[in-house]
């Protein structure tokens, strides 16, 4: 027996190298099956702890080793202790790979996603594109003027002469433009659009034409220095003010919705006659609406129409006065206040 020949402590090569590969072996297995911190820690402890480690009880038997065996043991013995260390190393890597959460598990897509706020439509853009949409309906076809105006179409072509108190600077704003040049103004009606309309085109005409204008008015709950009008023209022989009363009507039933009634009172606007002031009953109250009338043959002449042969009517209203009277809102200041919290709730 060796053991009897070279003492109790004394081994041979191969002894050694078969402990050192099934050491290596084990080690193998053991860092393999680790799934976990705490079991890659048990592994580490249990083959290459410094001090009661299975490679240190297997260095150990280097020492009882033939010294001309020693050198090519040690060889073993160091790449044994390499391979497991890199083999420990590796573990440690896969497991904190495994720990960091891949980017594609990071995000759950089955849950349900963030709401994106969306903005929508103001009211007042509503109620005009309505409006439009109802006239449309009807034959009159949306037309746009400039806000900035001459005097000729904010005025003169619309019978409102020179000395009218209409065209008081303190009415109106008029812009700063150089000595001697025409006076410039924001308009102050959309009844503007009309002139411009008839002065490039030829009866039969429908146009509806909504847009900004401009009253230096204190602010009020019904009162804006900027609001918005509805225009309304219709020039087409024989027209008379039955059509212009049921066109209102239709205009108020599809936009307030019901069967609304229009009610006629006499007025006075410079560029129609006769004139009339015109409410809608809604909600068993009449609500004033707008001026209307049919057109004035004074204006059919100032744009080079004969009055003997066509006529037409009229009519001009304001849209945040039906905006509100439609959302049941009681001050119009509040469609220009910006405040999110009301502007949301249409
Ligand atoms: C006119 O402006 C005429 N151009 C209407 C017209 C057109 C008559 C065609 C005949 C033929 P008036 O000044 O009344 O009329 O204004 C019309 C509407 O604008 C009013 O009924 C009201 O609804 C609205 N309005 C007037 N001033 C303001 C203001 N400061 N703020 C908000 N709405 C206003």
């Amino acid at each position: 027996m060796a053991a009897s020949q070279g003492g109790e402590s004394a081994g041979t090569l191969a002894a050694f190298l078969a402990d050192l590969t099934a050491f290596r072996d084990a080690a193998a297995q053991a860092l393999a099956a680790a799934t976990d911190a705490a079991a890659l820690e048990e592994a580490r402890v249990e083959f290459l702890g410094a001090r009661s480690g299975r490679l240190k009880a297997v260095q150990k038997l280097l020492s009882g080793l033939a010294p001309a065996e020693r050198p090519a043991a040690g060889k073993h013995f160091n790449e044994a202790k390499e391979g497991v260390t890199a083999l420990f190393a590796a573990a440690q890597e896969r497991l904190a790979g495994a720990a960091a959460p891949r980017e594609a598990d990071a995000i759950d897509v089955t849950l349900p996603g963030e709401a994106v706020r969306l903005g929508h439509v103001h009211p007042i853009t509503q109620t005009i594109r309505r409006v439009q949409e109802i006239m449309a309906r009807l034959g009159f076809e949306s037309v746009d003027g400039p806000e900035v105006e001459d005097q000729w179409h904010n005025f003169e072509a619309l019978a409102i002469p020179a000395a009218h108190p209409a065209r008081d600077p303190l009415d109106n704003f008029y812009l700063a433009v150089a000595r001697g040049a025409e006076p410039l103004l924001l308009r102050s009606q959309t009844s503007t659009v009309q002139i411009r309309v008839m002065e490039g085109r030829r009866p039969p005409l429908r146009i509806v034409s909504l847009g900004r204008v401009y009253r230096p008015d204190t602010a009020d709950a019904t009162h804006y220095p900027m609001f918005h009008q509805v225009e309304g023209l219709l020039v087409e022989p024989g027209t008379t003010m039955a059509h212009l009363k049921s066109v209102l009507r239709q205009l108020a039933s599809s936009f307030l919705g019901g069967d609304v009634r229009v009610r006629f009172r006499p007025s006075f606007f410079p560029f129609t006659e006769p004139s009339v002031e015109f409410d809608m009953e809604w909600g068993g109250r009449w609500i004033e609406m707008g001026g209307a009338g049919m057109v004035d043959p004074a204006v059919l002449e100032a744009v080079g129409y004969d009055p003997a042969g066509v006529s037409g009517f009229a009519f001009g209203l304001g849209v945040e006065r039906i905006a509100a009277r439609r959302y049941g809102v009681a001050d119009i200041r509040d469609f220009y206040r910006n405040d999110v919290r009301f502007l949301r709730q249409f």
